[in-house]
C-alpha cells in the first residue's frame, strides 16, 4: 500500500493538494501512483475520501512521524508551517514548528529508508535586503523575517537531506496566494486576498502598504497545480540544486485594485480604504516584487495569466449572490 503523506493536509493549500492528488488518481493521470493519503495536521483534514487518513498530531512529534513514514511512503508534501505574521509574533514556535519539525520530519523518511520525493512549500520572505528588480535563480538568501529564516533554513535541509539521498527534494518558493477564500489569516501578506476578497463580498478592507508595493502573486489553483507538478517531475531534471521560485504574477496594489474594479466594479472599489501598517510594511516591503523563472517554466511549471483572470476565478468560485 504505497502511501503519500501531506503534512498541514488541513490547511488551505494541503487539503487542495489532496484533491488534486485524488482527481488526477480518479483519471488516471498521476504519474506517481499511491493507494492512500495520510494528512498530519493539528486540525482535520476536509477533504472526505475513503483513501484518505486525518492524522491529527504535530511535525514536532518525532514518534507520529516515525510511525507514519514507512518504507512503503512514496512521497511527502512537506506543508505544515506557522506562518509568516504567527512567526513574528512568537520566535520560539516558529523556530520549534518550521526548523525543528522539519528535520524531525526528514530524520523520520531517512529513518525510513524510502527515498520519498519531498515537496517543501518555501516563500519569496527568504529574501531581503538591496535586491534587483527581477531576481535571479540564484540570488543568495537575506531574510528579513524569523518566518523567512526558518523557511532558508529549512530549503538548505531538505536540499542537504536530497544530496545525501534521504529524499528526492523538491523545494518550491511560492509566491503570494490570493486570493484566498475563508478568514483573513496570520500571514502578514493576508491583505493580498482581503483587498479583493473582502469587497467582493460586500465587505470593507484596508491596504496596509503603499499602492506602488509590487506583489508577486499566485492563484491558489496555479499553485497547487504547480506544487503536484513539482511532486512529479523528474528529479533529474532538477539538478543538484533543488530549490525553485515558482513562477507567479508582478501586480502592484494599485494594479490589484483596478482589477477589482474591472471584475467587482466600483461599488467593490469604494469599499477598500488605505491605512499604512509599518509592522506589516516592514515585512512585505522586504519581499522580492519579480523572479526570473525562465528554467521552472521550461520545467513545465506554470504561472497565471494575468490578475483580472485571478480575480474572476474568486468571484465565479466563491461568491454566489
Ligand atoms: N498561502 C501562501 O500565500 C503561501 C505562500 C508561500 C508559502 N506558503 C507555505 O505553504 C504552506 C501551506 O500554507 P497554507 O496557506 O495552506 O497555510 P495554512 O495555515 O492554511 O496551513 C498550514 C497548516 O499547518 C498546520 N500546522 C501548523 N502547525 C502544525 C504542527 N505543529 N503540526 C502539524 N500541523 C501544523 C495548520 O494547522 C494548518 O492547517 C506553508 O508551509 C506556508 O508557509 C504559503
Amino acid at each position: 500500500m504505497k502511501n503519500i503523506i501531506v503534512t498541514g493536509g488541513g490547511g488551505f493549500l494541503g487539503s487542495r493538494v489532496i484533491a488534486r492528488l485524488l482527481e488526477a488518481k480518479d483519471l488516471g493521470t498521476q504519474v506517481v501512483d499511491f493507494d492512500s493519503i495520510i494528512s498530519l495536521d493539528l486540525g482535520p483534514c476536509p477533504v472526505q475520501d475513503p483513501r484518505v487518513t486525518s492524522v491529527r498530531g504535530s511535525i514536532g512529534d518525532p514518534e507520529i512521524l516515525h510511525e507514519l513514514v514507512t518504507a512503503e511512503t512514496v512521497g511527502i508534501f512537506h506543508l505544515a508551517a506557522v506562518l509568516s505574521g504567527g512567526s513574528e509574533e512568537d520566535f520560539d514556535l516558529a523556530m520549534s514548528v518550521n526548523m525543528d519539525g522539519t528535520r524531525a520530519l526528514l530524520e523520520a523518511a531517512r529513518a525510513s529508508g524510502a527515498v520519498p520525493r519531498f515537496v517543501f512549500t518555501s516563500s519569496l520572505a527568504v529574501f531581503g535586503g538591496t535586491m534587483p528588480d527581477v531576481v535571479p535563480e540564484n540570488l543568495a538568501t537575506q531574510p528579513e523575517s524569523t518566518y523567512g529564516v526558518v523557511k532558508s533554513i529549512g530549503e538548505l535541509l531538505v536540499n542537504e537531506y536530497s544530496r545525501k539521498g534521504f529524499v528526492d527534494a523538491r523545494i518550491c518558493r511560492l509566491p503570494t496566494i490570493s486570493v484566498r477564500p475563508g478568514a483573513p489569516n496570520s500571514a502578514a501578506s493576508s491583505f493580498a486576498s482581503g483587498i479583493i476578497r473582502e469587497p467582493l463580498n460586500g465587505q470593507p478592507s484596508v491596504v496596509p502598504v503603499p499602492l506602488d508595493t509590487p506583489m508577486w502573486l499566485s492563484s491558489p489553483n496555479t499553485a497547487v497545480a504547480n506544487l503536484v507538478h513539482a511532486f512529479e517531475v523528474e528529479g533529474t531534471a532538477l539538478g543538484g540544486w533543488r530549490v525553485l521560485n515558482v513562477p507567479g504574477l508582478t501586480v502592484t496594489v494599485q494594479q490589484m485594485l483596478e482589477s477589482l474594479t474591472r471584475v467587482g466594479g466600483q461599488q467593490a472599489r469604494d469599499l477598500v480604504s488605505i491605512e499604512l501598517d509599518e509592522r506589516i510594511n516592514a515585512i512585505v516591503g522586504s519581499w522580492p516584487g519579480a523572479f526570473d523563472v525562465s528554467r521552472p517554466l521550461a520545467l513545465g511549471f506554470t504561472a497565471d495569466n494575468n490578475f483580472d483572470e485571478v480575480v474572476a476565478q474568486y468571484r465565479d468560485e466563491f461568491i454566489t449572490r
